[in-house]
């Protein structure tokens, strides 16, 4: 099965990047991952250039959506929200319909105690208004990130490695059960 993998940080040394190679890794080869990389790329959203005439890396991250039997979104929270960038993807796939019944896990992580929850919580509202199918169990927000993963992306903590397994059986049983 193939699953697009999306960070919702642009910076070089995100953890939220490095969790998703991390997973990737975790995976098992039954998974082909392909991590997106053209967030920074997408123009600001605006109907008056969605359409026939969309530009070529809107178009670049609809087929990668087409092509996916699932995605994986793994976000930090800034200012108690989702990045800009994350959610203005997002916005791009509203006409197209790209996440409607697409099986999507959704991660957050914060070196702070609250994991990103707020960002979390309205990633999954965003993702609910888009149709896209999140199982219970592929919802997860991580709190001290910093402790749990290190610079190598290494899981350094045995429950958070429990809880991505889990988050990765709920993809790849959501995508089964299609
Ligand atoms: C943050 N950070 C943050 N963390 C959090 O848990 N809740 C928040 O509301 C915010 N707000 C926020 C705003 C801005 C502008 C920045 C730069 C940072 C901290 C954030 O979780 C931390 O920088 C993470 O390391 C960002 O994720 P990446 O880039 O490491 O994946």
């Amino acid at each position: 099965m193939r699953i697009l993998a999306i960070s919702g940080s642009l910076r070089a040394t995100s953890t939220n990047t490095r969790l998703v190679r991390t997973i990737m890794h975790m995976a098992p080869a039954t998974m082909e991952f392909t991590l997106y990389e053209g967030l920074g790329d997408l123009p600001h959203f605006s109907p008056d250039i969605d359409g026939d005439h969309s530009p070529s890396t809107v178009l670049t991250l609809r087929q990668l959506l087409t092509e996916a039997d699932g995605v994986l979104i793994c976000t930090p929270e800034y200012a108690f929200g989702v990045p800009g960038v994350l959610k203005n993807a997002l916005d791009w796939t509203v006409s197209t319909g790209d996440f409607s019944g697409k099986p999507t896990v959704a991660i957050s992580a914060s070196p702070l105690w609250g994991g990103g929850d707020k960002a979390h919580a309205s990633l999954l509202l965003t993702l609910q208004a888009l149709g896209a199918k999140v199982p219970e169990a592929g919802k997860l927000s991580i709190p001290q990130i910093n402790k749990k993963l290190n610079p190598s992306g290494e899981i350094q903590d045995t429950a958070t490695a429990q809880q991505l397994t889990a988050v990765l059986d709920a993809l790849a049983q959501t995508i089964d059960n299609l």
